[in-house]
């Protein structure tokens, strides 16, 4: 789908670990500019306002597919607007976060119905589509312990059971997309970290090759 860059998302619970993991391998690839970071929703100044208004906690009234069209509106702009102009230039994107949250968010977690938030995803990102995607998996409990101290967003209040069928789907999707990778994320960030590099290369190599 991108002939010259390379697109690697970040997927996990709140708290696995994903925006540490997304700096640091920033920290490492960023030579010479050619490593961009995201997050989602977010990356553009409109997808940063559809962000603040979808975890604003007075917005508690948002209904389930409308918070799934409001971030398939985010992700459409960030990709029009930063992914695909930076894969085209050849550098690496790096999302924290990107369409496989809304299956294990607005599907496992919320149940919208998964084959509309497929059809959704394909839409908004004009079926662009990473080419290595880092699981982080842990437990809930665990990744909410290491956050205490934190205010909770609309979302993170919604609890521990919510967050357990979030990863479900996780999982679920995990073992069924060769393209992503399950990392154990209660290890230490340093080994988390030297796994994450070891995929990416190997990925880039075999990618070369063909
Ligand atoms: N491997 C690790 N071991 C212990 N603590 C970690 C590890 N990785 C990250 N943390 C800590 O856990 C907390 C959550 O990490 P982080 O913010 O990177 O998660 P996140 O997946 O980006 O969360 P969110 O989905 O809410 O943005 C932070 O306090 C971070 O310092
Ligand atoms: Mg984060």
């Amino acid at each position: 789908m991108n002939d010259r860059g390379f697109f690697i998302s970040l997927e996990g619970i709140d708290g696995s670990g994903k925006t540490t993991l997304k700096e640091s391998i920033i920290r490492e690839l960023n030579l010479n500019n050619s490593v961009v970071g995201i997050r989602e929703p977010g990356g553009t100044v409109v997808s940063e306002q559809i962000r603040d208004l979808v975890l604003d906690a007075r917005n508690s009234g948002i209904m389930g597919k409308t918070e799934a069209l409001l971030y398939a509106a985010a992700r459409s702009q960030v990709v029009e607007e930063v992914i695909r102009p930076a894969l085209n230039r050849g550098q690496i994107v790096i999302a924290d976060r990107y369409l496989d949250s809304t299956i294990a968010y607005q599907g496992y977690g919320r149940g919208l119905d998964l084959q509309f938030l497929f059809d959704l995803n394909h839409l908004c990102t004009g079926g662009l589509y990473p080419d290595l995607t880092l699981y982080l998996d842990i437990d809930p409990l665990e990744a909410y312990r290491r956050r205490q101290g934190e205010l909770p967003d609309r979302l993170e209040q919604e609890g521990l059971e919510f967050q357990a069928r979030v990863r479900a789907g996780y999982l679920v999707l995990a073992a069924s997309e060769p393209r992503i990778r399950q990392l154990d994320a209660t290890r230490s960030q340093r080994q988390i970290h030297d796994e994450a590099l070891r995929l990416i290369s190997t990925c880039l190599l075999s990618r070369n090759r063909d």
